[in-house]
Formats: C-alpha cells, structure tokens, sequence
C-alpha cells in the first residue's frame, strides 16, 4: 500500500500535498516525496522515513507552483530509501510518476525498455511507467500536448499487468494532472477553481466534499476544478459527483468506525496482493535450489499472539503437503528451551510488524544454532527481515489496528503457498496436485469476498449474548488454531473471558467451566472431522450452553439440529477453509467490544508492536 495525493489549482500546491501526505500516512512511510511544475521545471524533493523528514526537506528546498504529485511508499519493489522514494521519472526527468500497487511484469518492461536505452534509476516497478509513457510519446499524435499525453498513458495501460492506480505529470502539459485506476484505490476530488488526485478521501476533505469515484480500467483528466473522465474503452465518461457527508476521522477509516472494521474488509484485497507476490516468487521463496529443499528434514515456526496461531495452522499444511516435520513454538518459549541442533531444519519466524522482542530473540537463537532462516512479515526493511536469510512478505498494508485480522489471514495464506510449494519442490507433492492446489488458493480472495457479508449475522447475534461473561470456542485439526485465535480476539477488545480449545480435549476437563448460556462456538466445517463436532455440539447442549455453530452449505441442515444458531461459511478446500471460519469470530469480537463500549482500535493494556520482551 502507499498513499498518491495530486494538486491543479491557483495556489502553491505543496501545502496541499504536504498536508495530504500527512492523512495517507497510515498506507505507509518508510519515504515519500513531492514533485511540483514549477515555471517550467520540475521540482522534486524526496525524504527517507515519514512525511515529516520530507516536510522538511520541502521547507528548504522551497519549490512552489500550482501543479504537483506527491507520495508517501509502503515499500514492495526495492529497499525504503531516496533513490526508491517516488515520484519517479522518465530519462529526460520530464515526465512523473507517483504510483500505488504492482506492476507484476515490470521486469520483462524493463528489460526492453533498457534495450532501447532507457536509463532507469531505481530498482521499483513505478519507474517502468515513466519510462513507457516517455517511449509511447515518441509514437502518439494529438492536436496538442494533453491529448498526445493522453493517447500516451492509454497505450501505456495496455502494456502494464497487475493492480495498480497511478498519477502523471508532464512539463509540456502545465495545469494537467492525469490519473489512472486499475484494481487499486483513486479518488479525485472537485473543489472551487481547484482539483485533488488521492488513494483516498481524507487527503482532501478539508478542502472539498465533493469526490468523483473512478471505476476500474478508467482515466481522469484534471484541471483546475475541471475533471473529465475516460471509461475503460477510452470513450469520455459522463462525469458523477458524489457530496460525502463523513467526517475528517471517519474519513481517514475509508468510512468505517474503526480501524479493526476496516482491516476485516481489507481481506480479500489483502489476500489477492498477498498472493499476486506468492505467484511471482513461487519456488525462489527460500532462495534455496531444488537440491537443498530436498535436505530439509525439520521446520521450526517461531511467533507470538495471533501470529503463533498461524503457525498452528502452517504445521497442518507443511506436514500435509511437504511431509516435513514441524514443531510451532512461541517465540517467549523457544528462546529458553534446549532445542537440539539438527542438520537442515529451516527457522520460520512470523511477524506482523517485524519488530516484536520475543520473536526477534527467538530468530537469533535460530541463526546461533546453525538453522536457515525464513521471515513471513508484512513490513518491509524491519528488524526480523534484516536478520533472517529470506523473506515472505505478506502483502496486506499497514495493520493499524491492535488486533490483528488482516495479517492473520494472510499469514495462513502465505504458509500455504510455502507449503504447496515445498512439497513441489521435495516430491511430496505431485505437478497436477499442486496445480489443483494453487488453483483452489487463487480463488480464496473470491470467496473471502462472499464471507465478509457475514457481518450482518453476527452483529445480529451479539445483541442476545454479548452480556455474557465467559466464552468458549472449539474446533478440531486445522479448526482448532482458528479457535484459539477467535478466544484471543474477544478478549483483546472486550475484555472478557474467553478459551479456545481443541473440541476433542473438552471431555477431559474444560467442560466443567460450561453453564447454562455460555455461548459456545463450534468450528464444524462439513469435512471428515464434521459428526465428531457434532458429538461436541451435543455434549455442549447437554450441558446448557448456547451453540453456534459455524459450519459450510453442506453442514447446515445437520448444524440446525444440535445448534442454537448457525452460521453458513463459503465453501473452499477443507485445508483453506480456515482462512474463511475465522472472519465471523473476527466481526464477533468486534461486534461485542463496540457494545460494550470498548476502545476497539487501542485495547487498554496493550501495543500494536511489543518490542520489550
Ligand atoms: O507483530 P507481530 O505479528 O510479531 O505481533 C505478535 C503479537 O503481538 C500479535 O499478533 C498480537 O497477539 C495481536 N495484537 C493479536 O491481535
């Protein structure tokens, strides 16, 4: 994720900017930059680190002039620093570009655009749009330069593969802006004598409520308070503008309450990014060859929080799929118990935020004891990646807030991509196997699509049990990870009591905790594990507790006759299905802590990143 803000008016656009930048922030800031037409020269100032360092910089530099891009990076494409920062330009520095998404063929762009002696400058994917739009002009008429640039970003597009949204100016075309969507966020706002190019509405409230929404594959053209707009055929689009009643704050949530809110609808977008990145690296994962692949015998996962449930849920899939043994521990733990030394065990260490104590003096130990090591982290240049052999990012932007949703799922994501990927490449798993696998994964951002209309059922359902003091969660194999996060979650931002367990354990214990109304959810997808959830279900009932079973189409006839409520999940593989079942315990701690009152996003006691140990 990273945040495009874009400025045509009478006025010196670089407070605009500066200010926009400031409400991107939470899409990312490991750097960002401005670029203002200034008489008839670009100006452009870039700073490592947040909008503040380029604030700055700005301030001595002191460009000034009423059309300008600016941007703030969440680094994918190349490490966070000043040569990487955008905006980027063309050869001649004439032509710039800010830009927010991925451009999955920008190597094989590249390559021919250096062979026609392009010069580039950085090593991120945007500047292949600079460098295209500068090579497209060369072949494009037009009455005038706007309508040549035009034709030029048109061509372009068709070249480009991937999702992204972009802003581009020229210094032939003062007082233009231009901006295209493909599958990421660009909103443009109308203002007096005035128009703004953002990745999203707080960039410019302040200054105008009125916000044109693009379509995909659209192109809009802006002057000072003058937008018109290109559908994806390049046929000029009647213009719609759209007054927004939100405020600032509101805004800045993409009109949700709360971050959290927010983060749970994030996911199908976060999976699909996430997985776009896996398909691009698939078998370079491990910078490892296939004959040392073959030589892992044993795999360690190493985390904390939600981020060790996702490593319960990888030990299924690599044990599954790789037939490589795998032990999961929690990074506070690993740290001070003996682990053996064995040759090839591969360390994986999951993170969020890169930078969490436990897990970073865990990953240390890995390195002593000889281990390679592996990151899955959604931070670029954290801590954990620089110190790991290899990472995995998870693509799914900045998590604000403190419980994680997002992260997680793309995190089970991620390990099941390793871990198909893994057992293709030590044998275990067979060429048309894996294709069928990969298959089923790169439908899941669909499917998680159709699971995130489950909110509705689930605030529904808190109103009747959200006074309830104790909560219990049970599930079985890969379920029972989802079960200990769904525990973890309601206690995170409501405060109240709540266990995971895995539903064949009950019997040995837990079950004396369950009374009469204690609300009890069953993790039962219709899979070979179904008729004993539903023996659990049963004994829960027998017991007075109130069961809500969350099953998949094919379980809900059979649910209906030992739950007090079911809840229906899509339907993907049984090894996926996870991914998806977590999503309604996701809305149902948020649902319970939004009518208790609690703080959601900032849960009292705790951090986003707990770097103490
Ligand atoms: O940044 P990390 O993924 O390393 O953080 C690990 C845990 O602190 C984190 O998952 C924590 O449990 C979350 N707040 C749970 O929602």
């Amino acid at each position: 994720m990273c945040g495009i803000i874009g400025y045509v008016g009478k006025n010196n656009s670089v407070p605009y900017i500066i200010d926009g930048l400031k409400k991107l922030e939470y899409r990312g800031y490991d750097s960002a930059g401005i670029s203002i037409l200034q008489k008839d020269k670009l100006v452009t100032v870039r700073a490592v680190g947040k909008v503040a360092a380029l604030e700055k910089a700005a301030l001595l530099a002191s460009p000034c002039g009423t059309t300008g891009l600016g941007h703030t990076r969440w680094a994918t494409h190349g490490k966070p620093s000043e040569e990487n920062s955008h905006p980027h330009t063309d050869c001649l520095g004439e032509i710039v570009v800010v830009h927010n998404g991925i451009i999955e063929n920008y190597l094989l762009l590249r390559a021919k655009l250096e062979s026609l002696g392009h010069k580039f400058k950085s090593e991120t994917d945007t500047e292949v749009i600079a460098h295209l739009i500068e090579e497209n002009l060369k072949s494009v008429r037009g009455s005038n330069e706007e309508e040549r640039l035009i034709k030029a970003v048109q061509k372009t597009n068709k070249e480009l593969a991937g999702a992204f949204a972009y802003g581009v100016m020229w210094v032939h075309t003062p007082g233009v802006l231009v901006g295209v969507k493909n599958q990421s966020p660009l909103v443009v706002g109308v203002g007096k004598g005035e128009s703004f190019l953002a990745s999203d509405v707080p960039a410019f409230l302040q200054h105008t409520n009125k916000v044109l929404f693009l379509d995909e594959g659209e192109i809009a053209i802006l002057h000072a308070g003058q937008v018109s707009v290109l559908d994806r055929f390049g046929k000029p689009k009647k213009v719609r503008v759209t007054k927004i009643s939100w405020d600032q704050k509101t805004a800045e949530k993409g009109g949700y309450s709360h971050f959290m809110l927010k983060e749970i609808y994030d996911q199908p977008q976060a999976i699909e990014d996430t997985l776009r990145t896996a398909r691009a690296d698939f078998g370079k994962i491990l910078g490892l060859d296939t004959s040392a692949l073959r030589r892992l015998e044993n795999v360690h996962i190493i985390a904390c929080g939600t981020a060790y449930h996702a490593g319960l849920v990888g030990k299924y899939y690599i044990e599954q799929f790789a037939g490589i043994p795998v032990s999961v521990d929690l990074a506070s733990e690993y740290k001070y118990r003996t682990v053996p030394h064995r040759k090839g065990t591969l360390a994986i260490a999951i993170s969020q935020s890169g930078e969490t104590a436990d897990t970073i003096g865990a990953i240390k130990k890995a390195k002593e004891l000889g281990f390679r090591t592996l990151a899955i982290c959604n931070v670029l240049g954290s801590t954990l990646t620089r110190l790991c052999d290899s990472t995995f990012f998870t693509h799914c932007g900045p998590e604000i807030s403190v419980a994680s949703t997002k992260a997680f799922t793309c995190q089970i994501t991620s390990m099941y991509a390793l871990a198909i990927s893994l057992g293709l490449a030590n044998g275990n798993v067979s060429k048309t196997a894996f294709d069928k696998l990969h298959r089923e994964l790169m439908r899941l951002s669909k499917a998680m699509s159709e699971t995130v209309k489950l909110e509705y059922t689930v605030r529904h359902l808190t109103r009747k049990i959200y006074k309830a003091e104790r909560f219990i969660f049970l599930g079985r194999h890969v379920h029972f990870p989802i079960a200990l996060e769904g525990a973890l979650k309601l206690k995170e931002v409501s405060y109240r009591s709540a266990e995971g367990f895995a539903a064949g354990e009950i019997k040995h214990g837990p079950i004396s905790i369950i009374d009469k109304g204690t609300p009890v959810f069953m993790l039962m997808p219709q899979d070979d594990l179904f008729e004993k959830m539903l023996s659990a279900c049963q004994e829960c009932r027998a017991r007075g507790a109130f069961v809500v079973a969350l099953t998949t189409p094919g379980g809900q006839a059979q649910a209906k006759r030992v739950a007090d409520q079911v809840i229906v999940v899509p339907q993907v593989s049984d090894f996926l299905q996870p991914v998806l079942h977590v999503v309604p315990l996701q809305f149902l701690a948020y649902w319970i802590a939004k009518r208790l009152g609690r703080d959601i996003d900032q849960p009292r006691n705790l951090a986003k990143s707990v770097t103490v140990e």
